[in-house]
């Protein structure tokens, strides 16, 4: 079956505090969007980039092997654009956040599996560390939830093409925060494999330190 990506980028990151896009900003000398971009291109053959409208150009320098879309003003507006822009063959799309850019080529993989071997959907999932607790009433610490029970979903999150776009074509769900969310509510199941902490999300100016850390340890494929 045919692979392919959308690696969703189009966001400003203002939680990072950058003057950049969030998927412009280097890490270990190199774009983030780049670092996602070669990792998916371990498991796909075609890979669509979601980008801001302000900054086409930048992202087609930075990430010459993809194909650079403008995004939406939401992240499923993006993920239903970038999924227009697939190659014709695609039978499976990896959707992936380009602030997760050192998610391993490994956990990538074994989602495709997932998919080849018949599932609608796979997402990668770790533990959730701390202990978490419903938001407060009056200043009074909420009822603790029982972490065990949950997991914290991450990205690439893997479909059959055909399933990612009917969960699209469902029209925007102001709640949704992924795309597992619109799948499952479109009918399809999805799996769960093992994520990596690596995996992690560029949110905020402190993950960038992290992020620089994993890149030293990565080779370079540029
Ligand atoms: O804002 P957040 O980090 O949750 O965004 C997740 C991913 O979705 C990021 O890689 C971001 O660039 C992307 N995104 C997008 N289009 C938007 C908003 C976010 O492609 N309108």
């Amino acid at each position: 079956m045919t692979v392919a990506a959308v690696v969703t980028a189009a966001g400003s990151g203002s939680r990072l505090g950058a003057s950049l896009p969030k998927a412009l900003v280097r890490v270990h000398g190199r774009p983030l969007v780049a670092w996602a971009v070669d990792a998916v291109l371990g498991v796909a053959d075609a890979v669509v980039v979601t980008a801001p409208s302000s900054h086409l150009d930048d992202f087609r320098a930075a990430v010459p092997r993809a194909i650079v879309v403008e995004g939406g003003a939401e992240r499923q507006q993006s993920v239903a654009l970038g999924l227009t822009a697939l190659p014709a063959e695609a039978s499976i799309v990896l959707i992936h956040d380009a602030a997760r850019a050192f998610q391993p080529v490994a956990v990538m993989r074994t989602l495709v599996d997932a998919i080849e071997a018949g599932a609608d959907g796979a997402v990668p999932v770790v533990p959730v560390v701390d202990t978490l607790v419903a938001a407060a009433t009056e200043g009074v610490l909420g009822a603790t939830v029982d972490r065990d029970g949950l997991r914290a979903v991450q990205t690439p999150q893997v479909f059959t093409v055909a399933a990612a776009r009917a969960a699209h074509a469902m029209g925007a769900q102001a709640s949704a925060t992924d795309d597992a969310q619109l799948a499952r509510a479109a009918g399809f199941r999805v799996l769960e494999l093992p994520g990596d902490e690596r995996g992690f999300k560029v949110t905020r100016p402190l993950d960038l330190a992290l992020a620089s850390a994993v890149a030293a340890t990565l080779k370079e494929s540029a």
